[in-house]
């Protein structure tokens, strides 16, 4: 007997897509079998089960320098994350210059438990000093946070190649992956000043500060230097051919370096940031053109790219103004219309197969982030993390359905086929028919602990350090 049978819908397993019950007991799939019995019955006849969606970049909550956070809420992000099939999330902790993270660390654990969200968390580090390095972070991956992120550019945070390969030799000891943020900080100030001085403040003009050669560059300064050290990287929000080709050489090469994109480089381009609402579509790096979509769909389908995150980064209509292009603040909220969005445009438009969409957005990041097979895939012994997805439900994109703290998508207005009709988390309907029931502080920390992704590959130029 089980808590609860989802009956009759077509199972999207790590092994392919197969017609049975799912019987939940205690908050985990218990059983993959036929004519299951349940206390409850859920049924999915017409639909599609799919694990629920691990999202492995949203900054959530982050706290800000000066006070006060980014405007998406834990509370806030888990609705959307729900409506959109999403129930594990890695959210950022954050690092200023000057300042330590294990406070950092105990402040933002317990934001996050005001959530409904199952949630782990990267740890940014742009003051990689030794105080930071080798007594801080060791106590934070003995909290299983088990990767750092580094940014390349951004004024406020990003660090240089020597810090750059300090937290990759941290990491390496540690056994954590490091996520980077691939775009060349002098060139993109420089092109900024030049531009600005030219008079050229324009929301679109951002595109024009950081064309695709300073994505390709830092991409391949990041994997060499990861290289150098040994150390497994992810490259985040790849936007373009050439920052993937760095990293299929890497990878035809040997090196542990995966890709992440996200589903405004398959969707939006430049030329959305002409229009009256431009700023509203500034994220870096920035949006290119259909020719580049093609491109990062090819770097899907070969597996170059092998997750699609959604880089969550929300801010109002009134927080995204200034003088010019440079103040205004980045990203697009996008937590949950990712699948949606990355369904439609992917399964339901022939590019990419449906076990290669739940690879991509649920068992993929699960893998990567060292939280499978707890989470991204529907097994036996699985947490019950569950979407029912209707293939065939059209949906005209808006605000309302996308349960965020802000008053935007980029998708606004978009049409998409295949929509979600239910969510589960660890057994628990916590989204059904847009209608949000999971109740606040039911997420769950999930620490991490060692696992092979993050497990540096013992070779090293002239063995020296292996
Ligand atoms: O524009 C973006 N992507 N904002 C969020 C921060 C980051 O770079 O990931
Ligand atoms: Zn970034
Ligand atoms: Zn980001």
């Amino acid at each position: 007997m089980h808590d609860l049978v989802i009956k009759g819908g077509l199972v999207a397993s790590a092994f392919g897509a197969v017609r049975c019950d799912v019987g939940i007991r205690q908050g985990r799939i218990a059983t993959l079998g036929e004519a299951l019995d349940g206390a409850e019955v859920l049924d999915a006849q017409g639909l599609l089960v799919l694990p629920g969606g691990v999202d492995s970049h949203c900054h959530i909550e982050e706290p800000r320098p000066g006070g006060g956070t980014t405007e998406e809420t834990f509370a806030s992000a888990s609705a959307a994350a729900f409506a959109g099939g999403t129930t594990t999330t890695v959210s950022f902790i954050p690092q200023w210059r000057g300042h330590d993270v294990w406070e950092r660390y105990v402040d933002y654990r317990a934001r996050a438990a005001t959530g409904m969200l199952d949630h782990a968390f990267h740890q940014i580090i742009s003051d990689p000093t030794d105080q930071v390095l080798e007594e801080e972070v060791p106590k934070l991956v003995a909290e299983g946070v088990r990767s750092l992120k580094v940014f390349l550019t951004y004024d406020n945070v990003h660090v240089d190649d020597r810090g750059f390969i300090r937290v990759l030799e941290t990491a390496r000891k540690l056994g954590c992956l490091v996520t980077v943020h691939c775009e060349n900080y002098e060139a993109i100030r420089w092109r900024t000043e030049r531009l600005l001085a030219a008079g050229l403040t324009a929301p679109h003009y951002h595109a024009w500060s950081r064309p695709t050669v300073v994505e390709r560059e830092a991409t391949h300064r990041a994997i060499a230097l990861a290289e150098l050290v040994d150390q497994p990287i992810q490259v985040f929000h790849v936007s373009c051919g050439e920052a993937a080709e760095e990293i299929a050489r890497a990878q035809a090469r040997g090196l542990k370096v995966w890709g992440e994109t996200c589903p405004q480089y398959l969707t939006i381009t430049a030329r959305h940031m002409e229009g009256p609402d431009g700023a509203m579509f500034m994220c870096s790096p920035a949006p290119r053109d259909e020719a580049e979509h093609a491109n990062i769909w090819e770097a899907i389908r070969r597996g170059t790219l092998d997750v699609v995150s959604s880089d969550h980064a929300a801010s109002s209509r009134a927080a995204k103004q200034g003088a010019d292009f440079s103040v205004i603040p980045n990203g697009l909220p996008g937590l949950a219309a990712r699948l949606p969005v990355l369904f439609s445009e992917g399964v339901s438009q022939g590019r990419i197969s449906l076990e290669h969409f739940t690879r991509l957005v649920a068992t993929n990041p699960a893998k990567l982030m060292g939280l499978y097979p707890k989470k991204g895939v529907i097994a036996p012994g699985s947490d019950a993390d569950v979407i029912l997805w209707d293939p065939k439900r059209e949906v005209t994109i808006t605000n309302a359905l996308m349960h965020h703290a802000v008053d935007n998508t980029p998708f606004e207005g978009k049409r998409v086929t295949g929509w979600p009709v239910a969510t589960l988390r660890r057994g628990e309907v916590v989204m059904r028919e847009g209608e949000i029931t999971g109740r606040p502080g039911g997420g769950q920390y999930q620490p991490r602990g060692a696992y092979e992704m993050a497990t540096p590959r013992g070779i090293t130029p002239q063995g020296f350090g292996a």
